[in-house]
């Protein structure tokens, strides 16, 4: 029997190619699709969705994510915003009840790699700075990739960029905005889709790590592959990272 998935955000870019690429996966099938104005909560009911997608708006994500939760549906939260005080929130509530879901700021492999090699280049060199480009229409700065990456960084290496060197500001936010005491640069311009670069610097040299995506399509083995994997979890894991 196919998993049952409901999309979230069916009819923007994301949730166009996430039903498309939900169909047609072999164990996967598309029972329900909404967005903005939609009861989500009628919607899962009436379709039986066990696992729900949700790729909408930073502003709408928490209380989409809360109302899969209380459904009982298991939530694969691709919308960025999300705070780590919500995460928590989130997690919190599905330990409660036992199930499982996902919050994942990038369902890319391209973009997991980076961030699990980041983390080990972060243990030996002393600075690192993030800069995040994306399209133009992107509704929240930072990308929830530039803040999963500044979190990991600094669970591997809480010496990152200290101790802080005092530098004037000419103009306020030049040095990019500061995470876990790391600079996350943001850039938005039309002709991109999302691109991280994480800089590192040492004693005479400096190493860095890029990922772009060019097609939105490299995102969604990831999301077929949450959608899979969240019906076996008893809890809700934050990063893509934490299934491979
Ligand atoms: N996790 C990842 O790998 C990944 C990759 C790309 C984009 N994203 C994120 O996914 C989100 C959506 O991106 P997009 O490019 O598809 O945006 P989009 O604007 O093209 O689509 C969003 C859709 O959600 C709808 N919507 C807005 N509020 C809603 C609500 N309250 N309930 C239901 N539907 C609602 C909009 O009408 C629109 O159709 C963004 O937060 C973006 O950063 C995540």
């Amino acid at each position: 029997m196919p998993i049952n998935i409901l999309i979230n955000g069916a009819f923007g870019r994301m949730g166009q190619l996430a039903v498309k690429a939900v169909n047609e996966h072999p164990h996967l099938t598309v029972v329900g699709q909404t967005g903005r104005d939609y009861d989500l909560k009628k919607a899962i009911h009436d379709s039986q969705a066990q696992v729900v997608v949700d790729f909408t708006h930073p502003e709408a994500v928490f209380q989409n994510a809360m109302l899969i939760i209380e459904a009982g549906a298991h939530p694969v939260i691709g919308t960025t915003g999300l705070t780590s005080d919500q995460i928590h929130t989130l997690q919190e509530r599905c330990a409660q009840l036992k199930l499982g879901g996902i919050v994942a700021p990038n369902f890319s492999v391209g973009a997991v790699l980076m961030m699990k090699y980041a983390k080990e280049i972060a243990q030996h060199m002393s600075h690192a700075e993030i800069i995040e480009m994306h399209h133009d229409g992107k509704a929240d700065s930072p990308s929830g990739t530039a803040m999963r990456s500044a979190e990991l960084l600094a669970q591997a290496n809480i010496h990152l960029n200290q101790p802080a060197k005092p530098s004037r500001e000419t103009i306020p936010g030049a040095r990019g905005a500061s995470y876990h005491n790391i600079p996350i640069h943001a850039v938005r311009l039309p002709g991109l889709v999302a691109h991280q670069q994480i800089l590192f610097g040492g004693l005479g040299e400096t190493l860095t790590l890029r990922h772009d995506s060019y097609d939105r399509q490299c995102f969604m083995p990831g999301v077929c592959f949450a959608c899979e994997k969240v019906i076996t979890l008893d809890k809700l894991v934050y990063g893509l990272e934490e299934l491979l």
